[in-house]
């Protein structure tokens, strides 16, 4: 029986190569992303040639209404799911100073950051308790929180509130799901190059090879994938709640 994923955001970015190493891996895959749109459909096309299911899964996570209804869906299609992948996530509505932050910035990074994550793994974690789960699947979720879940960038305040928000509830959902046999990781990607860090990441590719972080570059999506699909293959058996760094040793204390 194959493993079958849900990844949040995964029309691009972390979560497209996040779905791009669970396919390669053999999973069924539900491609998600806030609306379906030609991005959506060309992620899910690039899956596809990868020969394994593959379906769009069109919803913006904030939306805890229809939770329920698309893993319903995505179970109905693929398989039951075995997988979550919580990586949609958003940036600051504006960077600069924490005395100018706005409630609807505040809001917009809480909802999609950390609320969503809670929602969405409280409907999937009902969903695997709900049925008989066959022996011989790992069942796990995978929340990519943020190196600003523990270091301040302060001109992006609110987005480091949310983070810190979904580390927590990744430690509490370990806690909680330990007895069920479902596994709980938070990986903190640290500089990655993607659209969210597009307009940032040449002066950080310079600043990574000054020394802000011990391996010299910034990461690629294929790294965060890599590591999710590590985890989410269970090939860190008699694990959970753990942080994993994704970061080329960023915030490894120094002096
Ligand atoms: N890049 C980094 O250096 C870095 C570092 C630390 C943490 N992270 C975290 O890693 C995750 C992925 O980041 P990324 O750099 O790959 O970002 P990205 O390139 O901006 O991609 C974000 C993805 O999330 C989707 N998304 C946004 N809001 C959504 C919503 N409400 N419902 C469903 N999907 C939604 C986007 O869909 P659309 O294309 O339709 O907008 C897109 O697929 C985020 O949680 C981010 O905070 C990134």
């Amino acid at each position: 029986m194959r493993q079958v994923a849900l990844v949040t955001g995964s029309s691009r970015g972390i979560g497209f190569a996040a779905a791009e190493a669970l396919a390669r891996a053999g999973f069924a895959v539900a491609i998600n992303g806030p609306a379906d749109d030609e991005e959506l459909r060309g992620a899910v096309r690039r899956i596809e040639a990868l020969h394994v299911p593959v379906m769009a899964a069109p919803f913006d996570v904030s939306d805890t209404g229809v939770h329920a209804d698309w893993l319903g869906r995505i179970s109905e299609t693929l398989g039951p799911l075995t997988t979550l992948v919580n990586n949609a996530g958003v940036g600051v509505l504006q960077r600069g100073d924490l005395l100018d932050v706005t409630e609807a910035s505040w809001d917009r990074c809480q909802a999609i950051n950390a609320r969503a994550v809670f929602f969405l793994s409280q409907v999937f974690a009902r969903h695997l308790l709900a049925k008989e789960r066959p022996a011989g699947l790992f069942h796990s979720i995978v929340n990519v929180t943020s190196s600003n879940a523990v270091a301040v960038a302060v001109a992006r305040s609110e987005y480091c509130a949310s983070k810190a928000a979904a580390a927590m509830v990744s430690k509490a959902l370990a806690v909680r799901l330990g007895p069920e046999n479902i596994a709980v990781y938070d990986v903190q990607p640290g500089l990655i190059a993607t659209d969210m860090t597009a307009p940032v990441i040449e002066m950080y590719r310079q600043r990574a090879v000054d020394g802000l972080t011990l391996l010299p570059r910034v990461g690629e999506p294929a790294d965060m994938g890599a590591i999710i699909a590590t985890l989410a293959c269970g090939k860190l058996p008699y694990t959970t709640g753990q942080v994993i760094s994704a970061d080329a040793g960023l915030l490894v204390p120094r002096f």
